[in-house]
């Protein structure tokens, strides 16, 4: 990668609130014109990483650069080519939608902000509520204007804190195309998100934050790797069943889901596995209400590896 073609570089980024470490050591590296997913559960420092790359709070030790430009000695240049897009919205309720627009453009000092606000409601498809409060948007619709007031000054990198949360499934994919566009008109892709599909859609590199530290980064199918190719699923019965069938399995790698009594098992040769561990549930008197055999999916990677994680901290 020259650094001509890099949009966001991270190096050493740490951030502690009152002396509780939120982020230790965070490094990655996003090449421009591209969809980056950072992915973690609630708490695990996404929006504190958003924040301390669009210069919100300032970093304890690190360096940012974004296209170039030093985060902290040259944020007024950065500002000029970021956008971000926050976890809630920062639509005035008590306006419409085009007046939001405007009231953005102006402070962006556009030249023609009425124009604009125009031209991004009817790419997002809201030209016939413009002239609403956005009180009684909904929420699909809200979180699409909170992306167009991002997109007032077309930057060339834009933050996007979860912009999916919350919306139905129609809406969500509806927002997968509006970030698909952006992405093929240039436009360099920081995404949080708690759906892993999303970020199997949409980006290029996925990395998964984890108590403060990335634990894993890479392409879709490079995290896939991380895998055995396959895994089967056997659901019992009953909770006794499940626990029993759960005891026999030693030596394989397991992902108990308690809830539906269904058991995950990884391997490289599921057919083998499944003869195998049939013949040995049938011989241990265990029925199995159902079984499947599949591909392992981001989820199946999130849970693994944080799962050893944990089980490597609890000795
Ligand atoms: N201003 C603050 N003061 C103290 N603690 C904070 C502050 N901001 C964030 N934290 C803590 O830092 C940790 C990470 O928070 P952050 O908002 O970055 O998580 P997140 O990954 O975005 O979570 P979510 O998925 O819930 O949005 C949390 O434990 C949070 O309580
Ligand atoms: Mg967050």
């Amino acid at each position: 990668m020259s650094s001509d073609s890099i949009a966001i570089n991270v190096k050493g980024l740490k951030k502690s609130y009152k002396g509780v470490s939120v982020l230790n050591d965070v490094n990655f590296t996003i090449e421009s014109g591209t969809i980056f997913s950072l992915l973690g559960s609630n708490g695990a420092g996404k929006t504190t990483t958003i924040k301390a790359l669009t210069t919100l709070i300032k970093p304890d030790d690190g360096d940012i650069s974004i296209c170039g430009y030093d985060v902290i000695k040259q944020s007024y240049k950065v500002h000029e080519v970021i956008s971000l897009t926050g976890q809630f919205s920062a639509v005035d309720e008590t306006l419409t939608g085009f007046e939001n627009l405007v009231i953005i453009g102006k402070l962006h000092h556009l030249r023609k902000p009425k124009e604009r606000a125009n031209e991004l409601l009817s790419y997002f498809d809201l030209t016939h509520s413009s002239n609403r409060l956005v009180s009684t948007y909904s929420g699909g619709m809200r979180r699409k204007l909170d992306i167009a007031m991002s997109l007032i000054n077309s930057p060339t990198v834009l933050f996007l804190d979860e912009p999916t949360t919350g919306l139905d499934p129609q809406s969500r994919h509806n927002m997968w195309d509006i970030i698909r566009d952006l992405k093929k008109s240039g436009t360099t892709i920081f995404l949080t998100t708690q759906y892993l599909e999303e970020a199997e859609q949409l980006a290029d590199n996925i990395a998964i934050l984890d108590k403060g530290e990335i634990i894993v980064e890479g392409t879709l199918n490079d995290l896939k790797k991380l895998l055995p190719q396959e895994k089967v699923e056997f659901i019992f019965p009953t909770e006794q069943e499940f626990k029993k069938a759960i005891s026999l399995l030693i030596g394989y790698k397991v992902i108990p889901h308690s809830e539906s009594n269904r058991l995950t098992v990884y391997t490289c040769e599921a057919i083998n596995v499944l003869t195998k561990l049939f013949q040995l549930f049938t011989s241990h008197n265990i029925d199995i209400k159902d079984f499947s055999r599949k591909s392992p999916s981001l989820e199946d990677v999130f849970l693994t590896l944080i799962g050893e994680k944990e089980a490597l901290a609890n000795g």
